[in-house]
């Protein structure tokens, strides 16, 4: 018995990273999941190797008209939607003062509203398949301040906000919405070395390492395997079911406080 047997979940962003952590382990605990993403040859690359129980559709989730004809295709594909892992998303680094606005706005079209139009298409859905799970994707940075990722601090901190109302409205529709909160996640956004084929991989890593070494009471990087858990609790009637309109960090101890050794 899986602890998701019978649902069927769509994953945005889940060409790579956390996305495509959290569809792989869906699908072994027993989901038919809806891979979407923009990286389409990647997307559809993780799904054939899920296998029968994956599907990839093209979704930009900045988009209205795109999420309207993902949940269709969903649907079509697997005869309902009961899950959705709103987990898209983009990191720009840039001061305030000298942040574009177009810059600013496009981590708000992609990061904020895209969660929104997730949970505006989705939950019709997931309320006619008779209730389920959302889960949102903020970030350490939706809970606390960090210099020089403004843009993407503010959009986290919404998608927070977001969770809470989505909660309190969804709740009689049978449909429970909460938050991952993940701390540093060795994936392409944090450690973009894994995207260049010139960069020397063991060295992007041992940095990487030494900084969270410093940083992180638990002395390392998180795994997007780990956030994919906390994902897959949340999603499972099971493990989660009285808890809702919540965010969840999962950061190795990184927010619990100030170290003065
Ligand atoms: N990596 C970290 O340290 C970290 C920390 C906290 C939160 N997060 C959040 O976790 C989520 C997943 O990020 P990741 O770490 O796997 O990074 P990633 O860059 O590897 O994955 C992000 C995915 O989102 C997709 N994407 C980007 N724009 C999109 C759009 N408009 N429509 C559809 N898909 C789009 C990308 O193509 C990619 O597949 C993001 O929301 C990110 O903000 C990451």
């Amino acid at each position: 018995m899986g602890k998701l047997d019978g649902r069927v979940v769509l994953i945005t962003g889940a060409a790579r990273g956390q996305g495509e952590q959290e569809a792989r382990l869906f699908a072994a605990e027993g989901a038919r999941v809806v891979l979407a993403d923009v990286l389409d040859a990647q997307g559809e690359a993780v799904a054939k190797e899920i296998g029968a129980a994956a599907r990839y559709v093209h979704l930009d989730v900045s988009q209205e008209e795109q999420w309207v004809a993902a949940v269709a295709a969903a649907r079509q594909a697997y005869g309902k939607v009961d899950g959705l892992v709103n987990n898209a998303g983009i990191l720009r680094f840039n001061e305030l003062t000298a942040t574009p606005l177009a810059e600013f706005q496009q981590i708000v079209q992609v990061n904020q509203v895209g969660a929104f139009l997730g949970i505006k298409t989705a939950a019709p859905e997931i309320a006619a398949a008779g209730g389920g799970t959302i889960v949102n994707t903020a970030s350490y940075t939706g809970v606390t301040g960090m210099a020089y990722v403004g843009a993407y601090t503010a959009t986290k901190h919404a998608i927070v906000g977001l969770t809470r109302v989505a909660a309190l409205e969804l709740a009689a529709k049978r449909i429970r919405v909460n938050a991952v909160c993940p701390g540093a996640i060795d994936t392409a956004m944090s450690n973009p070395a894994q995207l260049d084929p010139t960069a020397d991989a063991d060295e992007a890593a041992a940095a990487l390492d030494e900084l969270y070494r410093k940083l992180v009471p638990l002395g390392r990087v998180g795994r997007p395997e780990e956030v994919a858990r906390l994902a897959l609790f949340l999603t499972s009637e099971e493990d989660s079911a009285y808890i809702t309109g919540q965010p969840f960090v999962v950061d190795g101890g990184w927010l619990a406080g100030v170290s003065v050794l």
